[in-house]
């Protein structure tokens, strides 16, 4: 399976960063082998599409509607519209900030779909959770949930990342990554066949160039969902390199 190393700006992206966003697809134009992407704030979406031509560029979030009065919100086909080709669906900052649930989590996902984009559904537990010896059940829980029926297929990828590795420096430990995506593809097994051996798992939490190389070596980690180590060439440039190693 091709790795998949996809960057998350979250609220981060002014017109004067197009540049860092055209040097990023060109170097991900150095590693061919490595599928990748960058998930920026909508307003740069158009701009960024023209600037990169064909590096894939896509949005963090998708409403569940194709139109109408829902003020402040952005569709599928919008995104597509603004040449947008994926989405991330269900981050955990959302999840807690805007409340989603796994029913809109899933809803986006099929609406997501219908447009034609690309979709990456978010799991991932919080500290409390892990302490408590829930993480498995609530993540198993979250795909259970989140996934539409009609998940399988190259459109779909999950990302786990555990809410107490975002943004704070702290990366799961390998053995608790391996375990999570072992568990997550059983999952996805069990309910998709075959089918769920193809949906690619990302690992998603203070992923880096220095730890890249361990996780994406892991068994069922087919990739990365990057935060702050995205925001410039220099520092993504390391883990597509990671991912191309492991690739091979
Ligand atoms: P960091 O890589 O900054 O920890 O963010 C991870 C993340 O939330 C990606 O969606």
């Amino acid at each position: 399976m091709r790795k998949f190393i996809v960057g998350n700006w979250k609220m981060n992206g002014m017109s004067s960063d197009l540049d860092e966003i055209v040097a990023i697809s060109a170097v991900a134009q150095l590693h061919p082998s490595v599928d990748s992407a960058l998930c920026i704030p909508a307003t740069l979406i158009d701009r960024a599409v023209t600037a990169v031509g064909a590096f894939p560029i896509g949005s963090q979030d998708c409403h569940m509607q194709r139109a109408g009065a829902h003020t402040g919100c952005v569709s599928g086909d919008m995104l597509l519209d603004a040449g947008a080709v994926l989405t991330i669906i269900g981050h955990s900052e959302r999840r807690a900030a805007q409340q989603e649930q796994d029913s809109d989590i899933r809803a986006k996902a099929e609406a997501a779909k219908a447009a034609g984009l690309k979709t990456i559904i978010c799991v991932g537990e919080t500290l409390d959770e892990r302490e408590a010896g829930k993480a498995l059940d609530i993540v198993l829980g979250q795909v259970a949930h989140s996934l539409p029926e009609a998940a399988a297929g190259d459109w779909l990828s999950l990302a786990y990342e555990p809410v107490w590795a975002i943004g704070t420096g702290r990366v799961a430990e390998p053995t608790d990554v391996a375990d999570m995506h072992a568990a997550i593809r059983a999952a996805l097994v069990a309910r998709f066949g075959a089918e769920g051996e193809k949906i690619r798992i990302l690992y998603g939490g203070s992923m880096n160039g220095d730890n890249a190389a361990v996780l994406l070596a892991l068994p069922n980690v087919d990739g990365g969902l990057i935060g702050g180590a995205s925001l410039t060439a220099a520092k993504f440039q390391p883990i597509l390199a990671a991912a191309q190693v492991s690739g091979e």
